[in-house]
């Protein structure tokens, strides 16, 4: 049994199935992310994971303990879950020190020392303590939400989109930081974000979340190279979709002969690939393309670390993809087409 399973969970709201037969399981000091576009359910999955909600069918258990099913349900401050809000949610009259002591007992011998430990996990000097939220950046309040919800010690960390109101350098480095603090404590945490590179960088395991269900949950390698279909791949990043014919391993295309990661597979099907994948050499004549495909470059749009370069391939439709910078493609010059790693057969 997984530390955290979820089995069939569902919770409608008028007309709404908000989780419409949800699955999951997370082991024991573990991170998953659930990422998803906005309104697919995942506010509602942790409402229903932390106790602030009871669902209509299926059930809930965290470490063996059944927290909701059918005919039971454990309160929400009776499960020992943290939890962390887009907006931090501070209480806004309190000091740093009864915000981040709230849930501890007054007058309890440790409280102090609890929470001198947990700025200090989170990287926040102790002389802050007599300030007011309003005195606080953004990045820090985020920082004291989650000393606040690690006072307590909880079996489970659940974060709702809790960077998604920083800007990017600030939601790169306090995500970061975040990550390996729960990593270092060995915190159980579930993150939701509709953000694909949060979910991809900060977890183990990811879900995919659509519609209040899951259609792929997996390792974030797993999810990025081999999705399940052409919704997924996009959500994910890049990709280049192209139609192939597939024999003996290998995927004829417009991109020329690419190994395939299902051998399995012939016939006529759709390949995706991410565009990192896609290596182009400058070559001076057609000839150097020693074997592999030529193409023309027939535009190329500067982006700083990427460019958007445009290619006409054997006199067929153009293919756009990002590249490195580093080497130039001016319109008009040639180049040699190299693929790394295999092709990925996409369901239609
Ligand atoms: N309390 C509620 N009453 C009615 N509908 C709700 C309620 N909470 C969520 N919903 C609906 O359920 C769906 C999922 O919402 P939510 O879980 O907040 O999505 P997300 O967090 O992924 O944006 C949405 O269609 C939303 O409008
Ligand atoms: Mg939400």
């Amino acid at each position: 049994m997984s530390f955290l399973e979820l089995r069939a969970v569902r919770k409608r709201y008028g007309n709404v199935a908000a989780l419409d037969g949800i699955d999951l399981r997370v082991e024991a000091g573990s991170r998953t992310a659930i990422v998803g576009p906005s309104g697919s359910g995942k506010t509602t999955l942790l409402r229903i994971v932390a106790g602030f909600e009871a669902p209509d069918a299926g059930s809930v258990s965290l470490g063996g303990e059944v927290l909701a099913d059918k005919l039971s349900f454990v309160p929400a401050h009776r499960r020992e879950i943290g939890i962390v809000a887009q907006d931090g949610a501070l209480f806004p009259h309190l000091n740093l020190a009864d915000n981040i002591g709230f849930g501890l007992p007054r007058g309890d011998l440790g409280r102090e020392q609890r929470i001198a430990d947990v700025m200090h996990m989170v990287d926040l000097d102790l002389s802050m303590l007599k300030r007011k939220p309003d005195q606080l950046s953004g990045g820090q309040q985020q920082r004291v939400a989650l000393a606040r919800a690690l006072a307590r010690r909880p079996r489970l960390m659940l974060l709702d989109e809790p960077f998604s109101a920083l800007d990017t350098g600030l939601r790169l480095s306090t995500r970061k930081a975040v990550a390996d603090l729960l990593a270092a404590e060995g915190i159980t945490t579930l993150l939701v974000t509709h953000d694909q590179a949060e979910a991809l960088s900060f977890a183990d395991q990811v879900a995919i979340m659509r519609d209040g269900q899951f259609p792929q949950v997996g390792t974030p390698r797993e999810l990025y190279l081999r999705p399940n279909d052409a919704m997924i791949a996009a959500f994910l990043g890049d990709t280049i979709v192209l139609p192939a014919t597939a024999a003996n391993g290998s995927a004829e295309c417009l991109l020329g002969r690419i190994r395939l990661a299902d051998a399995e597979r012939n016939g006529p099907l759709q390949i995706m690939l991410r565009p990192e994948q896609v290596v182009l050499t400058r070559i001076a004549t057609a000839d150097a393309a020693l074997g592999d495909t030529v193409a023309e470059v027939v535009d190329s749009d500067f982006g700083g670390a990427v460019c958007t370069v445009t290619l006409r391939i054997a006199g067929q439709p153009t293919l756009s993809l990002r590249q490195p910078s580093v080497e130039q493609f001016e319109p008009g010059c040639l180049v040699r087409i190299a693929v790394a790693g295999e092709a990925h057969i996409l369901a239609r």
